[in-house]
């Protein structure tokens, strides 16, 4: 593996999680394998999880890791090829990149989308560049549109969590929220379910919140959340925009927020959500403190998917 931007830059998704899993059981057992390599770790948009827990895996192995958090203490990046930067940019990433790449042995990114123009978003411009210029391995911190180290996280906590001979049911379910937020969780955990091939996936939303159908293409999907519900052995919740009409809130029906009483018609599905989640709008204060919530196992295996990655960038990078 030499870059980490979606599933397509890791097929063998089952060796990742059981390595993830050894590391668990033995965060250490890789401690000189990154001994006298660097990481930078850029975020141009706030984080709490995927900055600690990269970190943490980073150190795990031996590397230093230096976060940068681009968006508030850095220079307004341009990333548009040929731009007069007349405005309000100072550098451009032609030149921010290959310095980093100097400074660094890998560089992680974090970006968010505007959720105004969606061809540009979802061409991934900012991490492109960042690829193009850097001439180091590249880890998705999360981008425009997707999740990667979120998406391989939920796969490892559903595998631990699941001991039954059969494939589970994982119910991917839209909930309101009081922002415009953007699709790549949702697209990334329906890119890797679908990759991973080891589930019965369905997803519920509301009419017009399809997503992208080269993400969702291998699972079912419904508006009827309570059809959708029956029998999950897990319920993944989480609010995404409008993708068609983009970056839009069309619904904020909060009958779409979990309850109990919704959740008697699963297999006492396990409950999960990438964090951070708006209590009693996205998730009901009932389920988040519920003994079927997984939220705090999950973020915590954060740092397993993200040792698992920087090692194989490392011995193959
Ligand atoms: N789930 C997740 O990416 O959390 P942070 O935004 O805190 O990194």
């Amino acid at each position: 593996m030499k870059t980490f931007l979606s599933v397509h830059d890791s097929p063998e998704i089952q060796k990742l999680i059981d390595k993830a899993l050894l590391y668990k059981k033995n965060p250490l057992v890789d401690k000189n394998l990154g001994s006298g390599k660097r990481i930078g770790l850029l975020f141009l948009n706030p984080s709490m999880r995927t900055r600690l827990s990269t970190q943490i895996a980073a150190q795990n192995l031996g590397m230093d890791a230096i976060v940068f958090n681009v968006g508030q203490d850095g220079w307004a990046l341009e990333f548009e090829e040929e731009a007069i930067m007349s405005g309000s940019t100072v550098e451009h990433v032609k030149e921010a990149a290959p310095i980093l790449g100097k400074y660094f042995d890998i560089l992680g990114i974090r970006t968010f989308p505007s959720l105004k123009n969606k061809e540009e978003d979802y061409e991934e411009l900012y991490i492109n560049q960042f690829v193009k210029y850097c001439g180091i391995p590249v880890v998705s911190l999360e981008s425009a549109t997707l999740h990667p180290l979120q998406s391989l996280t939920d796969l490892i906590t559903i595998t631990e969590s699941f001991q039954e001979k059969r494939k589970p049911k994982i119910v991917l379910t839209w909930a309101p929220h009081v922002k415009a937020l953007p699709q790549c969780v949702a697209n990334s955990f329906s890119q890797w379910v679908n990759a991973w091939d080891k589930a019965e996936f369905v997803i519920s939303h509301p009419e017009d919140y399809e997503l992208d159908e080269k993400f969702t293409k291998g699972a079912t999907i419904t508006t009827h959340q309570e059809e959708a519900l029956k029998g999950a052995d897990f319920v993944y919740v989480k609010n995404w925009s409008t993708y068609s009409d983009y970056g839009r809130i069309y619904c904020n029906d909060p009958k779409w927020m979990l309850t109990n009483k919704k959740l008697e018609v699963t297999n006492k599905a396990k409950l999960m959500h990438c964090l951070p989640v708006r209590r009693n709008v996205e998730l009901s204060d009932e389920v988040l403190d519920s003994s079927n919530s997984i939220v705090t196992q999950q973020a915590a295996n954060r740092v397993w998917a993200a040792q698992s990655v920087l090692s194989e960038i490392l011995k193959n990078g």
